[in-house]
């Protein structure tokens, strides 16, 4: 058996004995060609093992190079320098990969967040992408705990599908079909556009947006479900908070309203804060610091106020602030902000989609704090949601985050299957093509609610980081797809 190691996080937790164990992993340093920092990515913390003068050929110590893979064994004993517990003395050190130390894109100083994107398949051997990675590792197994936990089945929604379940039209095409404008071959109807009916599926598919239309069909049977899955969106904008493939969590429960939805929607943000918390630390402590850091750059009015490990312990213990399109309306109106026009966009007034600077003067100017925004204007979203009484707005919620702004959406839906039709008529919603949705409806319709989670917002919030193409491994941006 070739792993009989120990994983260099849980070598580091016990005390240096003189126990004899066998480390794996990758050279982050080499000094005095006798100490060389060791790292196995279980934890940023490298153990450093000591070369022994004279105890190995030159031969050897030549090849040992940032970044070169090595197997070595030799006891752990009592660390005779500053900044560490143990050393290990090796007896043994086997080089399992070169690595040309000329060549290595990655030099033991520091190297700016964007350089780091152009070399993402290497960037997890950094501190900071080791941490933002663990974290988010964390993140996705305490989804599936938090919902396990409380009986919810977990739902494979499809990714490719005939429907656009936001009714946005920001979907990307999946087609066998030779495609190109000019193609003889590609089949077509008489007035020229493309015959589905001969592709693959026999008719027009995309990525999913969502998948929450199956979720209900799901939560109308299992009383709740989630799906956590990857989602696409064919959307053109190049900001720190979109990608074009992103995670969504979707949580759909039967016999819940709009209330229910916004309790279960606060309590799992805060359950999933206070888990990395819990089980993190050490990375949330470097991420804090990382943060302090590139804050420092910023001139003073940029910065934040508080610390990354502050604000988490902040949204913990306070109550998220919750009130409607309208009242938020009239603050951002009344607001000095707007008044001394602040605003690049201005506030004309009820009925208008809030831009996230709205949001973000919401959330981190005025109340300071996680906010639960309810009951927008129907005519700014998506056909699913429920009327309410009034008739103009609909059982919607947003959560927009501090630093992040928009972090939740959810509504409770409309289960009135003639309001439902009505409303889908008025935005053009094909309601014969989504005849299964609408059999939900039909045959013992629910109140019902759901709400979507941004996976990557999420752990752009928990781990400080200001860019979302800095927490999922290989992001898919407008003119971006490579790894
Ligand atoms: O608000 P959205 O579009 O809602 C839905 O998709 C509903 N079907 C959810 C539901 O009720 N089941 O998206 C939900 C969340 C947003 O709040 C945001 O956090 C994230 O998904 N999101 C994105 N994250 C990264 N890049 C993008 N382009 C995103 N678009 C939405
Ligand atoms: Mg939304």
């Amino acid at each position: 058996m070739f792993n009989k190691r120990i994983k260099i996080k849980e070598l580091l937790a016990q005390e240096p004995t003189g126990q004899e164990v066998t480390v794996m992993g990758w050279v982050r340093t080499f000094r005095n060609n006798q100490f060389i920092a060791l790292n196995d990515g279980s934890t940023n913390n490298n153990l450093q093992v000591v070369a022994g003068l004279g105890k190995f050929d030159d031969e050897l110590l030549k090849r040992i190079t940032t970044s070169a893979s090595l197997k070595v064994t030799g006891a752990i004993v009592p660390s005779l320098g500053k900044g560490q517990k143990m050393d290990m003395n090796a007896t043994s050190i086997e080089i399992l990969g070169d690595s040309d130390a000329e060549k290595y894109p990655l030099q033991p100083k520091k190297h700016s967040l964007e350089f780091l994107r152009e070399i993402a398949h290497l960037r997890f051997r950094t501190n900071t992408f080791g941490s933002v990675f663990r974290v988010r590792h964390s993140l996705a197994f305490a989804i599936h705990k938090f919902f396990n936990d409380k009986g919810f089945v977990y739902m494979h929604t499809p990714i490719i599908t005939a429907s656009d379940a936001e009714g946005a039209g920001e979907m990307f095409r999946v087609t066998t079909l030779p495609f190109d404008e000019k193609n003889e071959k590609t089949p077509r109807n008489e007035d020229g556009s493309i015959n589905f009916k001969e592709d693959f599926f026999g008719r027009a598919t995309n990525l999913t947006v969502s998948g929450q239309l199956e979720g209900e069909l799901g939560a109308t049977a299992f009383g709740e479900i989630y799906t956590f899955g990857p989602t696409f969106r064919a959307e053109n904008s190049n900001t720190a908070r979109h990608l074009a493939e992103f995670w969504m969590i979707e949580p759909e429960m039967a016999f819940c309203d709009l209330e229910d939805n916004a309790n279960l929607a606060e309590e799992f943000i805060k359950y999933l804060i206070q888990y990395a918390m819990n089980n993190n630390r050490e990375d949330l402590e470097f991420l804090a610091q990382r943060l302090s850091d590139e804050e420092k750059q910023l001139p003073q009015d940029k910065r934040s106020e508080m610390g990354l490990m502050e604000k988490l312990e902040f949204v913990l213990t306070n109550n998220f602030e919750r009130l409607t399109y309208t009242e938020a309306i009239d603050i951002l109106k009344e607001s000095n902000h707007n008044k001394k026009k602040k605003f690049q966009y201005e506030i004309t007034g009820w009925g208008m989609d809030l831009q996230s600077e709205h949001e973000r003067f919401l959330v981190e100017k005025h109340f300071k704090k996680p906010v639960i925004l309810t009951n927008y204007p129907a005519a700014i979203k998506s056909f699913y949601m429920r009327l309410n009484e009034d008739g103009k707005t609909v059982a919607a919620m947003d959560i927009l985050a501090p630093g992040i702004g928009e972090i939740v959406g959810g509504s409770q839906r409309e289960e009135r299957l003639d309001k439902l039709e009505d409303r889908m008529k008025e935005m053009n919603i094909p309601a014969e093509e989504l005849w299964w949705y609408m059999d939900t409806r039909r045959f013992g319709t629910v109140p019902h609610a759901g709400f979507g989670l941004g996976f990557e917002r999420m752990v752009q919030f928990v781990t400080g980081m200001t860019n979302i193409r800095d927490v999922i491994a290989f992001p898919r941006t407008p003119k971006s797809a490579e790894f």
